[in-house]
């Protein structure tokens, strides 16, 4: 926290809470990490828990829960229809974000699900500041698809705008212009733009975006799951936003939109998720689908004593302290990474820590898939498990040929108020050796590929025996007896 004194330490961030419970980590020899990491086909999805030391994939679902969200728990009301857990929770959300319709839902992609069947249809075109996995897979699923409006500066490493998530109005307007207002079922918005390296839009943004929607008659739909970070950075990175409270900037966002969705395993701690709208006419459309897939309205398929976890990390959202916690850990990560010249998205953003691939390996060509390499020599040196959101995560075009990504990242993601800074200092010693030792690594290729969201559960394997030669380095320099 910067406003704590200090006398001699150079900044380092302090956590604000004490850990009370705590879960047994292994971390496996380098010869059966090898083995992992091939049985697993070279995804880190498929990794087995157990044979990860630092679980950085994701934040979703992996968060920390304070004492009182445990606590909270208890009290959660078991009722089919009705529940006082809903209503509880159904207040506070209506109170957070300013609007007064609130759709259960049992995690984020179902609300892309049921915003998606309710405004998509055959021939749609989303505009948005960036993509989301499952987000464009639920647009193509009815018939839609998605158009990019980043800024220049969203897909360059190094840069300066502290908010490269910002929509880019020129091409926006454009895309609006030439496939007309009744082709666009709605503009999304993405907070804390997850697969550019968790970068934050500004409040001034935001609003822009809105009042030109609104101008022409055109829906808004912010995606609130990564809007902890972003509250953090609109805080402190936006002068106009500097005297606002967290509380304020939260219902200027609700004011924007006309639909805000969130996965509750990101925005809360907890696990499920919600719609809130401004909208009645919406409400009522999107209401009839929360039954048929969800679940009842009162539950949406979330158990009640997540919604009551839910309520109170969506009260704790307000708290500096705790919104804090997550870009102070990824900027104190990320400088020790610069120290050692390893290539890093900067400015740093939310969600964790994102390497640049093809920085790191450039001799490794997209159709080769350099982030997914990457995250699979990461794993053979550290045991740290990070996320590959490259050329793998991406759909091949309708003519089969491969569409490299934008951006080759390795993500190591921070689940919020999970891991210590010896922890960070660790794989950032394991990433130092790892940069020393690059041109080592080599490619991958698929041998199981799936059609829809492969990253998920395809497997892969090296191209040649890269990941043999990794381990024998790493038992040269460390010896045969260091994990
Ligand atoms: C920005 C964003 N939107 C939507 C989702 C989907 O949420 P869920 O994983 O709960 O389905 C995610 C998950 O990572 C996300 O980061």
């Amino acid at each position: 926290m910067s406003h704590i004194a200090r006398f001699k330490a150079e900044p380092f961030p302090l956590e604000m809470h004490k850990v009370r419970v705590v879960q047994k980590l292994n971390l496996l020899p380098v010869e059966e990490r090898l083995k992992s990491i091939q049985e697993a086909g070279n995804n880190t999805f498929l990794l087995k828990n157990r044979d990860v030391f630092l679980d950085m994939l994701t934040d979703s679902g992996t968060n920390a829960m304070s004492d009182n969200q445990v606590a909270a728990m208890s009290i959660a009301d078991d009722a089919y229809a009705g529940s006082e857990t809903f209503f509880r929770l159904e207040k506070t959300l209506q109170d957070f974000f300013g609007m007064p319709f609130f759709l259960p839902a049992h995690q984020g992609r179902a609300c892309e699900h049921i915003i998606a069947k309710t405004l998509v249809k055959k021939g749609s075109v989303v505009p948005m500041n960036f993509h989301f996995t499952t987000t464009k897979a639920h647009i193509m699923e009815c018939g839609g698809r998605v158009v990019e409006c980043y800024l220049d500066e969203a897909v360059i490493s190094k840069g300066t705008n502290p908010f490269k998530g910002d929509m880019n109005m020129k091409k926006l307007s454009a895309i609006i212009k030439e496939v007309g207002v009744e082709n666009v079922p709605f503009v999304r918005i993405e907070l804390g733009t997850n697969l550019i390296g968790g970068q934050p839009i500004s409040l001034r943004s935001i609003k822009e975006v809105s009042e030109l929607c609104h101008k022409n008659d055109l829906i808004l739909v912010i995606d609130a799951s990564l809007m902890a970070d972003n509250l953090f950075f609109i805080k402190t990175r936006e002068a106009e936003a500097k005297d606002m409270s967290i509380k304020d900037i939260v219902l200027e966002i609700g004011k924007a939109a006309d639909i805000v969705y969130f996965s509750a395993r990101k925005l809360g701690c907890a696990r499920g998720g919600g719609i809130m709208t401004s909208r009645k006419d919406l409400f009522d459309t999107m209401k009839v689908l929360v039954p048929l897939y969800e679940g009842f309205l009162t539950y949406g398929g979330m158990s009640v004593r997540e919604m009551e976890a839910l309520r109170i990390g969506i009260g704790e959202t307000l708290d500096i302290d705790m919104i804090s916690q997550g870009p102070e850990f990824i900027e104190a990560f990320g400088q020790m990474l610069l120290k050692e010249e390893i290539p890093v998205i900067t400015p740093f953003g939310g969600l964790g820590l994102h390497l640049d691939a093809r920085q790191f390996i450039p001799h490794v060509k997209s159709e080769e898939y350099p982030a997914g390499a990457l995250t699979a020599a990461i794993y053979i040196a550290s045991g740290c498990r990070g996320m590959e959101r490259g050329t793998i995560s991406e759909t091949r075009n309708p003519d089969g040929s491969e569409h490299p990504a934008d951006m080759e990242l390795v993500r190591l993601a921070l689940p919020r108020r999970v891991f210590t800074l010896s922890q960070i200092t660790f794989i950032a010693d394991r990433l130092a050796w790892l940069y020393k030792n690059r041109d080592l690594i080599g490619g991958l290729t698929f041998v199981e590929e799936p059609k829809v969201m492969r990253f998920f559960i395809g497997r892969l394997e090296e191209k040649g025996n890269w990941e043999e030669k990794l381990r024998d380095k790493f038992i040269e320099d460390f010896g045969i007896d260091a994990i």
